[in-house]
Parts: C-alpha cells; sequence; structure tokens
C-alpha cells in the first residue's frame, strides 16, 4: 500500500512538473511573433493546473515516503517523526525548499492567468524561470544522492539537465497539441504560423533528446554500470521498459520531422492539409500517451534498489 501510493504520487509530480516546465518553455521557443490571446489563457489555465497538482502531489510524495521511512502511514501524523524527517535528512530539507517553491508558483500563475489574454515577455521568463527549479531540483532527492564528491556533482548536474529536457519535451507537446487541434486553419489565422510552430518543436526536439541521451547513458552508468546488471535485475528490466517507450516516441518524431511535417507544408491551403495534420495529430498524443510510460517507469524506478553491483 505504502510503495504503491508513492509510485502514484510520484508520477502524479513528474507529469504535473513536466507539464509546467513544458508548457512555460513552448512560447520562448514556439513563436516567431507574439502569442496569439487564445493560446495564452489556454496555456495560463493549462500552467495553473500544473502548478496546483505539482503542490498537491508533491506533498502526497512527501507522506508516503515519510510513511516509507518509519514503517506505517499511521506515523505520518507522529509530530516526532514528521520532524526528524524535516530535521535530520537530507530529502526533508529539500522537500521543505520545494514545496514553498511550489506554493509560489500556484500563486504566480494564478495571477497570470488573471491576467489572459495578455502576456509579457518578463512573464514567461519568470514562469520558466520557476517551472525550471521546480523540475530540476528533483536531482536533489533520489538515486542522484547516491555518489559523494565529483561522481555526485556530475550525477545531480546529468540529472537535473535530463529532469528539464523531458519537460522541455513533454511538457511541450501539450500547447502543441492544442495548437493542431485548435487552429484548423495555417498561416495567419489568429496570427499563428502552424507550419513555423511544428519546424520550432522540432528544432527543440533535436536539443532534448541529445540531452536525454547523454544524461540518461551517464545516469544508466552511475546507476547500472554493465549491460549484464542491465539485463539481471528489476532496475535493469524496469529501465530498458522506459528505453523501449523511448524508442517509439522517437520514431513517432522522426515521422513527424522527415514525413508529415513536409507534407504538410507541401499541401498549403489544400484540403489535403487536414488529412496531414490529422495524421500529425494522432503521433503527438501517441507520443504523449508512450511518455507516460516512461513518467510510470521513472516512479517505479526511483523506489527500487538501483542495478549497479547487482
Ligand atoms: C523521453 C525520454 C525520457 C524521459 C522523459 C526521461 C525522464 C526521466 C525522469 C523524469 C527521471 C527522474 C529523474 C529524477 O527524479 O531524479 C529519469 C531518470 C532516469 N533516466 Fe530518463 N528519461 C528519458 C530518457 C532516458 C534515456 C534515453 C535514458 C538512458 C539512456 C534514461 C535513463 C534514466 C535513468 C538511469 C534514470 C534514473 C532513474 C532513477 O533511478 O531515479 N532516460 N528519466
Amino acid at each position: 500500500m505504502i510503495d504503491l501510493g508513492l509510485v502514484f504520487a510520484r508520477f502524479l509530480h513528474y507529469v504535473a512538473t513536466t507539464t509546467l516546465a513544458g508548457a512555460a518553455f513552448f512560447p520562448l521557443y514556439a513563436h516567431a511573433g507574439d502569442e496569439p490571446g487564445k493560446l495564452v489563457r489556454w496555456r495560463n489555465g493549462l500552467m495553473l493546473w500544473s502548478a496546483v497538482l505539482s503542490l498537491a502531489s508533491g506533498l502526497a510524495w512527501f507522506v508516503f515516503s515519510v510513511a516509507n521511512m518509519s514503517g506505517a502511514l499511521a506515523d505520518v501524523a507522529d509530530p516526532e517523526v514528521l520532524a526528524s524527517v524535516l530535521r535530520d535528512t537530507g530529502f526533508g530539507a529539500v522537500w521543505t525548499a520545494r514545496m514553498i517553491l511550489a506554493v509560489v508558483v500556484v500563486v504566480v500563475a494564478a495571477a497570470a492567468h488573471v491576467q489572459s489574454p495578455r502576456s509579457t515577455t518578463g512573464q514567461d521568463l519568470l514562469m520558466s524561470f520557476l517551472a525550471a527549479g521546480m523540475l530540476a531540483s528533483l536531482a536533489g532527492a533520489g538515486h542522484a544522492q547516491i555518489e559523494e564528491g565529483w561522481a555526485g556533482v556530475l550525477h545531480v548536474s546529468a540529472d537535473a539537465a535530463h529532469l528539464l529536457a523531458a519537460g522541455a519535451w513533454l511538457g511541450g507537446l501539450a500547447p502543441l497539441g492544442f495548437i493542431l487541434l485548435g487552429y484548423a486553419g495555417r498561416t495567419g489565422q489568429d496570427g499563428i504560423d502552424v507550419d513555423g510552430v511544428l519546424m520550432r518543436f522540432s528544432g527543440m526536439g533535436y536539443a532534448a533528446v541529445a540531452t536525454l541521451v547523454g544524461t540518461g547513458l551517464v545516469n544508466s552508468w552511475l546507476l547500472v554500470g554493465s549491460v549484464s546488471s542491465l539485463l539481471n535485475s528489476t532496475y535493469g528490466l524496469i529501465l530498458v521498459a522506459k528505453l523501449v517507450s523511448f524508442g517509439g516516441m522517437l520514431a513517432l518524431a522522426a515521422a513527424n520531422r522527415f514525413w508529415l511535417v513536409p507534407a504538410l507544408v507541401a499541401a498549403g491551403r489544400s484540403g489535403a492539409g487536414e488529412v496531414w495534420r490529422g495524421k500529425l495529430r494522432t503521433h503527438v498524443i501517441g507520443e504523449q500517451g508512450l511518455g507516460l510510460l516512461v513518467l510510470l517507469c521513472v516512479s517505479v524506478l526511483g523506489t527500487v534498489r538501483p542495478a549497479i553491483g547487482q
């Protein structure tokens, strides 16, 4: 029961913090000009909900972690147990800071939502900075904390970059999906350049995938260490399931970039455009589904003993 609760709280927290970061980063690279009001309103709503879910799931993650450490869920109500986790563990200190940040993010997201559809570059940068802090600070807890010295610095930095790249790609799929759903027209409707957004998203995707693979290999080297540990441990097999899901996402993203988007651009304003846009929508939803599977694997991985040395 405690393990299941912890995995579920972790899953919701990864979904919420990656969505928040991806939605916050989106206007920084996706639009050549101003972001249309309809999209600002929708994106601010998404960020507010993700911020609220980040706070709620973060508190649940803390509760199940305390229960995991003490051995019983009832102990969470014991002030002494709570005080010792908050005072005497690195996790307690990091989580206190993260939950304070989560409250700040909810307040800033609510203020931005009230001001919709107006948004400024300053607002977008502030929200991106706070959302990046929420996501990257996860590297301060969990398996990235195993090593000391230089190996510790390498692991925490690689893990923080891994998390930010995961947020940019997975979280960015939400506003991209909305644009493909919300904007039947093309360039000029509501001032949005759908083809341009698709090309710029692909550009960001290259950087995110390269970062995920590079930092993922660092994580794997430090937590798995060998192919035999990868194939002969529970941790290793869950990581393999994650990599298979990642492979599926990569295949869909490559099909988008080298087949569907060029076909969409070539179709121009002809009716055929709608057919290619439909296929693109399906692929984006497919990428999101596989992305949730990746986050589910990660939610379990963090509760399993790493494969290194097994
Ligand atoms: C879509 C692609 C990917 C996404 C969204 C993703 C996401 C994540 C997330 C959210 C974490 C948790 C980090 C933390 O809480 O500290 C993580 C950890 C990890 N990732 Fe990835 N990742 C991706 C691709 C990869 C790849 C390609 C590799 C290997 C080459 C990899 C290997 C790992 C490892 C070993 C961990 C540590 C898990 C742990 O023990 O906590 N990931 N990943």
